[in-house]
């Protein structure tokens, strides 16, 4: 079947848009009509799990960092998370009981494959969350899960990502249930959220024309600075990694703790700072962190929820309001902004968004 743009300018315009719809089938893909969450092939037994190594690439790394914070806190599982040409010649020992997650939507990177052939190598348990079924990484793999994203054609990776985020968030929950410490009620909260997560997506994605006024202010940065903490600091290096990718503006995430020890020093007047922070447990250590950088006079790029930006927009440069969601789901929903600022920010460039220089969809070789 032929892909087209759908009535989009850019193939990723359109694949932004089809979030909602991908999101929602996914899901839908790993629930009962009871509202039980079902794996493939029997699924794992995270009884037998003692910890996790995640591997993978670009931005399916940043997925695997978010599942880690889930993974930790959930399911109380300790996890690992490298990039795949660092592990596989790093060749890390490997304790019994350990499951190797690899993520990655094309199943063909070379770097991922490795490394999933050196567990392999090792005995380990080798699960694999993917965009195509007949991947090499698919096949490869104990168990492989579809994300059921569809064909994504930009560069930048977009509803892949959230599609990833998804199903790892579905894993994590069946994982915390099976040990445990989730128990059924808790559990059908999270599921019930997760139902209503497309149409969440739907209404961040109207706040389309904020995020286009937002990134015309970016377009002429030479260099811009994500902040994010806990879950929501593997967002801030995914929107930074959107903003490189595609605007070709030099972007840097840190984790806002860690802003002063070291980002700070590159702070003023010409620095944007976005800042993804929902109204958590966190939100005031993030919101001290932009202080900082508001006292230096930076430009600060708020995205948050209503209570968040009612507490905290004074003085900022732009804000940017999502809708309210339960705490775990906002990293899904706050990938929209972090897609959109770095969308029309290339737009507005007027480089090329769907195949931008030197940078390949897929990477097999090394
Ligand atoms: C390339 C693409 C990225 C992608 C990465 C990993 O760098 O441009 O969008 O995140 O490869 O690809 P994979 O197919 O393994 O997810």
């Amino acid at each position: 079947t032929r892909i087209d743009k759908g009535g989009h300018k850019h193939f990723m315009a359109k694949e932004i848009a089809e979030q909602p719809g991908v999101i929602g089938q996914a899901i839908s893909h790993y629930l009962s009509d009871r509202g039980e969450i079902m794996l493939p092939d029997g699924g794992i037994d995270f009884t037998k799990v003692d910890r996790i190594t995640m591997v993978a690439c670009g931005t399916a790394s940043y997925a695997c960092m978010t599942a880690k914070y889930w993974f930790e806190q959930i399911a109380r599982i300790p996890v690992e998370v490298d990039v795949a040409s660092e592990f596989r010649y790093r060749e890390p020992p490997i304790p019994d009981r350990t499951l190797a997650v690899f993520v990655s939507q094309s199943g063909e990177t070379a770097d991922t494959l490795a490394a999933l052939r050196y567990c392999d190598g090792k005995a380990q348990s080798i699960l694999s969350v993917i965009n195509v079924p007949e991947s090499s990484i698919a096949r490869e793999s104990d168990l492989a899960l579809p994300i059921y994203a569809g064909v994504e054609v930009g560069v930048a990776s977009t509803k892949a990502f959230t599609c990833q985020l998804t199903v790892l968030l579905l894993l994590v929950l069946k994982a915390a249930n099976d040990r445990g410490v989730l128990d059924d009620a808790a559990l059908a909260d999270h599921i019930s959220a997760l139902r209503g997560l497309p149409s969440v997506i739907n209404t961040a994605l109207e706040q389309n024309d904020m995020m286009r006024s937002a990134a015309y202010k970016l377009s002429s940065a030479r260099d811009v600075l994500f902040l994010g903490r806990g879950q929501m600091f593997p967002l801030a290096l995914e929107g930074a990694l959107k903003l490189k990718e595609i605007s070709y503006i030099h972007a840097e995430a840190y984790a806002s703790g860690e802003l002063k020890h070291g980002p700070i020093a590159l702070v003023d007047e010409e620095v944007p700072v976005v800042v993804l922070a929902p109204k958590d447990a966190l939100f005031d250590k993030t919101v001290s962190n932009m202080q900082e950088v508001m006292a230096r006079k930076g430009k600060v790029i708020l995205v948050s929820d209503a209570d968040g930006l009612s507490e905290a927009s004074h003085g900022v440069w732009e804000s940017i309001e999502m809708p309210k969601v339960a705490d775990i789901l906002a990293p899904i929903l706050y990938a929209i902004p972090a897609q959109l600022l770095a969308y029309h920010t290339a737009v507005a460039k007027g480089t090329d968004v769907d195949q931008p220089r030197n940078l390949a969809k897929s990477v097999t070789v090394e």
